[in-house]
């Protein structure tokens, strides 16, 4: 408790709170900071369980470790969010009859009475221009605006508060991936420099993970994806984890 704190991004649509644990040294529970932010968001997607799990050993891990002189470093010198869950009211739904649902979004109640907005489609980068559906029941559906849904309008918020954030990790499963921005065009960013940033972060995390880092249209054109948000507004290095396997449900 002397170094982290807890509070809510905001309410998802069923009500519940969007928790978010803060690791740093001298801000605590929503006081901004100076400190370059780094914020890591777990399960967008309600059945991709492993995107919760990883953020929270995250964690734990990043917290066990804290006297490690290279961690330490990092605790003291950086401004870290996790939020393990984003979509908490989807991964509700996906479980809750003790049988796996196969779930992928939250619990908006659409106009032809279909269950949920694609809250990784949602995000207001070319919104549902490609790769994304305006068909409510599609796994796909972007929502009936950019930032319809209030679990990405509690990002949303969070973000453009927090001016010092520089980077920034989604969790998905599966596929073993590290994957950089463009998602929502066939190309990588414009900028040289930051395209060789992108290029290099991705290239660390994948020797680190043994993933593959990959130009996220390569895997599919997606518009409204975070990391391209998070780019496009505020020039945020934003990445798209898949995590590993070959399944959403590996026991
Ligand atoms: N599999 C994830 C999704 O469908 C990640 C997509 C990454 N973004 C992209 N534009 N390909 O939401
Ligand atoms: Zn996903």
């Amino acid at each position: 408790p002397d170094i982290t704190s807890l509070f809510s991004l905001g309410k998802t649509i069923e009500g519940r709170e969007i928790w978010t644990l803060r690791v740093n040294t001298t801000a605590k529970g929503e006081a901004l900071s100076a400190k370059p932010g780094a914020f890591f968001v777990g399960t967008h997607h309600a059945r991709e369980h492993l995107a919760t799990e990883v953020p929270l050993l995250f964690a734990v891990w990043l917290l066990d470790n804290r006297n490690i002189p290279e961690i330490k470093k990092y605790i003291e010198t950086l401004d870290i969010y996790i939020t393990p869950i984003l979509n908490p009211d989807g991964l509700e739904y996906d479980i809750r009859t003790g049988k796996y649902q196969l779930h992928r979004k939250n619990t908006r109640i659409n106009a032809d009475k279909t269950v949920g907005v694609d809250l990784n489609r949602n995000y207001d980068s070319w919104w549902c221009t490609a790769g994304a559906s305006s068909y409510p029941g599609s796994d796909t559906y972007c929502g009936t605006a950019p930032f319809s849904e209030p679990e990405t309008q509690a990002v949303k918020r969070f973000v453009e508060a927090r001016k010092n954030l520089k980077t920034l990790m989604s969790y998905h499963s599966f596929s073993d991936l590290i994957l950089y921005p463009w998602g929502g065009k066939d190309a990588p960013v414009e900028d040289e420099r930051d395209r060789k940033v992108f290029v290099k972060m991705a290239g660390e995390m994948a020797a680190a993970t043994g993933y593959t880092p990959q130009l996220s249209s390569d895997l599919y054109v997606a518009t409204g994806d975070t990391a391209d948000w998070a780019y496009k507004t505020g020039k945020i290095f934003a990445f798209t984890t898949e995590l590993e396997g070959g399944t959403f449900y590996p026991g």
